[in-house]
């Protein structure tokens, strides 16, 4: 009874998420029941079960391109993909087909855009749902010059009513989820107060969810990567957002390495975001559909992945797209096994060369277990 009506309640809102993933997620209520605590409020507990954003990836500038979607998508059939930062002035005046098109294996997957200017959002939030992307997510996380020159990004916490004003803005043209991933504060404005002032705004807004790095930002005087680390983690504030927006769903982000520290916030959070975690080391994601949705299909393979991945690798390159624009994301497809500097090896020092191609990957291949016939005969063939 509590299945179906989680089932229905999810069904209303995102149709999406019911043709793809309710088998998986009856399944994880079977496995992984939710703690006492969560069941004892009821929003809490069908909020948290039902949840689109479970497990997500980060928006990564220049490393979540669609190349390393596609090749995640091959390791997790459940993990929410977000795409790169893109500005609206790049969709309203630039190539629009060149920053959104994807591949339909992505899916699950959000557009992350950069700006303040409502009407603007709601223009690129339209084309982002036309374009057939699951969500539009808002950036309000990145602290670097250039965003901030153009006001947007991180600056905008100190502007709760604008980016309400967004929100809204998008909600009134979309279906689809508009979310906000932001941090905790920026600069001396930095009290939990302030965020929960932000949050009430952009809730009331109608927001669908907020993803929140857990630490604030530097403005001034610290780079986006310091930005990424020097700032302390504080976990305890989104779990305290969350006591204070039962309702809205929430998902922690920042310093997240494995799915046991991810398991850790699933019964108290609807998600958990991973960013340079799953690109530095992309194989975590394959326990993921298994452990975190009760996926009972068998893991993935590695060389199973790389098979798969070939067939797109080749029909890209045929498009136009250099070799090395997508194999710089699987350099780390092996880490940890037999082989794995070999070919972390021969593919960076050889993808330059004039005339590099797939026969390059196969050649920087480690050997495939012995029972791994699939990719023996495949190996085989186009060796
Ligand atoms: C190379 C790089 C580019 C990033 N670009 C974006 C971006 O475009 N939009 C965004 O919201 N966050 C961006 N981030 C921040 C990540 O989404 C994430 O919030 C941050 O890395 C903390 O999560 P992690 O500790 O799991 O990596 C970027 C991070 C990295 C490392």
């Amino acid at each position: 009874m509590a299945i179906a009506y989680q089932a229905l309640a999810c069904q209303a809102n995102y149709p999406e998420f019911i043709l793809s993933q309710r088998y998986f997620f009856n399944m994880d209520i079977c496995n992984n029941p939710p703690s006492p605590a969560a069941m004892s409020n009821k929003k809490n507990f069908l909020s948290i079960n039902t949840s689109l954003w479970r497990f997500c990836a980060a928006p990564m500038l220049d490393w979540s391109d669609r190349h390393a979607r596609f090749f995640q998508r091959l390791i997790s059939r459940h993990v929410r993909l977000y795409s790169e930062m893109v500005t609206t002035g790049a969709l309203l005046h630039g190539d629009r087909a060149r920053h959104l098109d994807f591949h339909p294996a992505e899916h699950p997957l959000a557009l992350q855009l950069g700006g303040s200017d409502p009407a603007q959002m709601a223009a690129c939030a339209r084309m982002g749902e036309d374009w057939g992307y699951d969500e539009i997510n808002i950036n309000v996380g990145c602290p670097s010059d250039r965003v901030q020159n153009g006001r947007f990004g991180a600056c905008l916490m100190a502007e709760p009513d604008l980016v309400a004003a967004c929100v809204a803005a998008m909600k009134a043209v979309v279906r689809v989820p508009v979310t906000v991933k932001t941090r905790l504060g920026i600069d001396n404005r930095d009290s939990y107060e302030e965020l929960r002032a932000f949050t009430a705004a952009v809730a009331a807004a109608g927001a669908d969810a907020l993803i929140v790095h857990a630490r604030k930002a530097w403005l001034k005087g610290l780079s986006p990567k310091e930005n990424r680390e020097v700032p302390p983690l504080r976990p305890e504030w989104v779990l305290r957002l969350k006591a204070d927006f039962p309702t809205l769903p929430m998902v922690i982000n920042g310093g997240i390495l494995d799915l046991d520290q991810a398991r850790g916030f699933l019964d108290r959070l609807e998600g958990v975001m991973i960013g340079r975690g799953i690109y530095q080391n992309p194989w975590l994601l394959a326990r993921v559909d298994r452990d975190l949705f009760g996926d009972p299909r068998p893991l993935p393979d590695r060389h199973q992945v790389l098979a798969e991945l070939i067939p797109y690798l080749e029909a890209r390159m045929a498009a136009g797209v250099p070799l090395q624009a997508m194999t710089r994301h699987i350099l780390d497809l092996f880490q940890g096994q037999p082989g794995a500097k070999r070919w972390r090896r021969t593919l960076s020092e050889n993808v330059h060369r004039p005339g590099a191609g797939i026969d390059l990957v196969w050649r920087a291949m480690p050997p495939p277990p012995a029972e791994t016939s699939v990719i023996t005969n495949l190996g085989a063939l186009d060796r």
